[in-house]
């Protein structure tokens, strides 16, 4: 280990809150591409991407190029002080490349988590109800409401509590729990039998604002539902007046079934 090393090592310990986790301990000099250079001169493969964030690799000339050109522009007049080009144009582009043809809005937030928190309040305030419906096993996040979301108990929710209330985890179907007496199709159909009991023991539809879902479960295994299952999601949502949320991470953006 190089001097310099140890140095931002102790800067760390003493500086940086240890609720910050660091899944590689060196320190990055450089980046391009798939791999990062330390400051010491390791090279590293880098298949986190700053967990998925990172769509074409490191340092693209392309979007340094444009980065640069926009730092001359400015950096940050704050769409809420004064709207710019470029939050506009996306917001077009959003609009023109996602499935369906029906007019849509689009709003820009500096994370998954305050995104998932701004669509229940969207959903909440059109639907003027309370309550919010995630599932077993899926991660919305690190704030109050999207831990309170969140049915992964450790890390994520260990020792943060009170959690926020009106929040309801629905049955979600994992195959590979599934007995072995049953078939694929059978256990499908055993949870959507148990997602309907829960609108009956649980929470009451006409009193749920969404039903926020990872159409594809990431943190809570990879586990992609059937197609069926995803389907009566649907159906109760739109029997329901129940806005669906999808909490787009695992299954790529605009990728929903
Ligand atoms: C499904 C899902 N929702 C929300 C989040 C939270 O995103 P962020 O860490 O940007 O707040 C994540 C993060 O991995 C996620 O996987």
């Amino acid at each position: 280990m190089t001097e310099q090393f140890e140095y931002y090592k102790t800067i760390r310990e003493q500086y940086v809150a240890r609720g910050v986790g660091n899944g590689n301990l060196h320190v990055a000099d450089t980046a391009s591409g798939a791999t990062i250079k330390d400051i010491e001169g390791n090279t590293f493969i880098d298949f986190a991407g700053a967990i998925g964030t990172l769509n074409v690799g490191h340092t693209h000339p392309e979007i340094t190029k444009h980065l640069k050109e926009q730092l001359d522009k400015f950096i940050h007049p704050g769409f809420n002080v004064i709207m710019y080009e470029s939050y506009l144009k996306l917001a077009q582009k959003l609009a023109e490349i996602t499935p369906g043809n029906f007019a849509k809005k689009s709003i820009l937030l500096n994370s998954g988590a305050e995104a998932v928190e701004n669509a229940v309040k969207i959903a909440r305030k059109y639907t003027g109800r309370q309550a919010v419906v995630s599932f077993v096993r899926g991660f919305h996040g690190r704030t109050n409401l999207t831990m309170s979301m969140t049915s992964k108990v450790r890390p994520y929710k260990y020792g943060f509590g009170p959690f926020a209330p009106e929040v309801y985890q629905a049955p979600y179907p994992n195959v590979s729990e599934k007995p072995n007496t049953l078939s694929n199709a059978e256990y499908v159909d055993q949870v959507i039998q148990k997602l309907h009991d829960f609108f009956i023991e649980t929470v009451d539809p006409s009193e749920v604002a969404c039903i926020v879902m990872e159409p594809v479960q990431g943190e809570g295994g990879f586990i992609i539902p059937d197609r069926k299952f995803v389907q009566a999601v649907k159906a109760i949502c739109e029997s329901n007046g129940i806005v669906f949320v999808a909490d787009e991470i695992q299954n790529r953006f605009c990728k929903n079934r």
